[in-house]
């Protein structure tokens, strides 16, 4: 029996999912790897551990099956160079969450560049997106601009990387979606941008081929046969995908280690005016497919958080039955800013903080609070897409990813939004994305609307909170977050 393998490369661990003929998960395999924190607000991966990891999920994943095609979705705009003789990476992956290099966006905007960054790339002056974090290396690393200049050195997002090593270097290839996250790439042109190359100084000699989502990307031996790579995609647009958000105005949210929110727009690049990122939702038969995004920095990190840092819980699902035993009269909140805050406020210099706590205050009311937290963010995020397209309220919600399994989550998303929030059957979304793009290309799965015909709604959430507590609960948490924030 045919089957297509999703290469899922988050930010905390690698994935690899086998999908049957008929797109159902037929076997999983899963590796956290080490994050490292070399200094405040910095966050490193070894790409040596994510290509470890990569390679053993895999072949645990589809030991014994015959693999048609791969399917490669990725955490987005995490950096990494390596040597173009030896593919060894000149340094650690800068994560897309490390905001070393706030100082440089904020220079850049100073200098008043942003406006012209925006109209090309969609995005906003960030340490998130992968220019500063890739022109960081080229200063930092001994010997490295030179190299860069000779052309000996590649740069690449995760996707990027995963497909040289996986073609033993014969493809230095991206989708449009991995690009868009780059800050590098002129969206609408669908092209690298010389201007952006050339004021962070680098040679675009680096850069790799830009390709369709579903495209012939390489062939891989990884598996002991020769198995072509046909589907790449950024993770969340990858989930965009799989949650078949084909039509202008479908919405879906997806909780990983961050949360983001992306908005269909159709063919056209819509400029937000509530710091909404403008992005490629997909791009197919050379067609981009807009999207508005928010981005949210901490939405499962701050439950692996209440695990590894604080100790509260062993795994991640008691997190669910602690908060339903938190103390109703205490209002606990989070503002999980570990990292700095995305959208819409894009404060990289702020640190998280905690409100309102009491002496009775304990792991409960901090296991509420992180799940709390959120939804609260997510409010934030719809509330600007309501402001920039004004229907976005009427829109259904369609979640997935880890946390999408909390009901108590879930339920409160409902509440605090006062919208429905539906949960599909497949929450492996991120993963099906992938899958769906190689299997389509590969002629074994239906096309666009054949997709999106089999998607299927596993629970739908009602808002159940009455409007008075919404307003005060929701004041409370913009209360709380403007005086996180480092600056007014
Ligand atoms: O933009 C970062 C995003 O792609 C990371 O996704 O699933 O690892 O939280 P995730």
């Amino acid at each position: 029996m045919t089957h297509i393998l999703a290469i899922d490369q988050g930010t905390t661990s690698s994935r690899a999912i086998l999908f049957d003929g008929d797109m159902r998960p037929s076997s999983v395999a899963q590796k956290e790897f080490t994050q490292h924190f070399p200094a405040s607000g910095w966050v490193e991966h070894d790409p040596e551990e994510i290509w470890e990891t990569v390679c053993a999920t895999c072949l645990e994943a589809a030991e014994g099956q015959e693999v048609t095609a791969i399917g490669i979705t990725n955490q987005r705009e995490t950096t990494l160079v390596w040597d173009r003789v030896t593919g060894a990476p000149i340094y650690n992956a800068i994560v897309w969450q490390d905001r070393r290099t706030a100082q440089t966006c904020a220079d850049l905007k100073a200098d008043g560049h942003e406006a012209m960054v925006t109209d090309r790339t969609g995005l906003l002056l960030d340490p998130y997106f992968s220019a500063t974090k890739l022109a960081w290396i080229l200063d930092n690393v001994d010997g490295a601009r030179a190299k860069a200049e000779a052309g000996e050195l590649a740069f690449g997002t995760v996707d990027t990387f995963l497909i040289w090593r996986l073609t033993d270097g014969a493809s230095h290839v991206t989708d449009a979606t991995n690009a868009a996250r780059t800050m590098l790439y002129d969206i609408k042109r669908g092209a690298w941008d010389a201007d952006i190359c050339a004021l962070l100084n680098i040679p675009m000699s680096m850069l790799p081929e830009v390709r369709d989502c579903a495209s012939h990307f390489g062939v891989t031996d990884l598996l002991g046969a020769p198995v072509p790579i046909l589907g790449v995609a950024g993770d969340q647009q990858a989930a965009t995908i799989g949650q078949a958000c084909f039509q202008p105005g479908m919405l879906k949210s997806t909780y990983g280690t961050g949360c983001f929110a992306l908005l269909n727009t159709g063919n056209v690049p819509v400029v937000s005016k509530n710091r909404l990122l403008t992005t490629i939702a997909y791009q197919l038969d050379g067609k981009p497919t807009y999207a508005l995004e928010g981005s949210i920095f901490i939405a499962g990190a701050a439950v692996q958080w209440l695990r590894d840092g604080l100790g509260i819980i062993d795994d991640a699902a008691e997190t669910t039955a602690l908060a339903d035993a938190a103390d109703p009269e205490q209002e606990v909140i989070l503002v999980p800013a570990f990292t700095g805050m995305g959208a819409p406020y894009w404060d990289a210099e702020c640190r998280g903080a905690v409100f309102g706590l009491t002496r009775g205050s304990g792991p409960k009311e901090f296991a509420r609070a992180a799940l709390e937290a959120v939804g609260f963010q997510t409010r934030d995020l719809l509330e600007a897409m309501q402001a920039d397209m004004g229907n976005a309220s009427e829109t259904v919600l369609r979640v997935d990813g880890g946390m999408a399994a909390s009901d108590w989550a879930m339920q409160f998303l409902a509440d605090i939004n006062g919208a429905d929030v539906d949960r599909p059957t497949v929450l492996e979304t991120t993963a099906l994305g992938a899958a769906w793009l190689a299997g389509m290309k590969a002629g074994i799965y239906p096309d666009q609307a054949g997709f999106a015909a089999t998607w299927a709604l596993e629970r739908s959430f009602a808002p159940q909170m009455d409007s008075d507590t919404r307003t005060r609960r929701y004041a409370g948490w913009k209360d709380a977050v403007a005086r996180t924030l480092s600056r007014p």
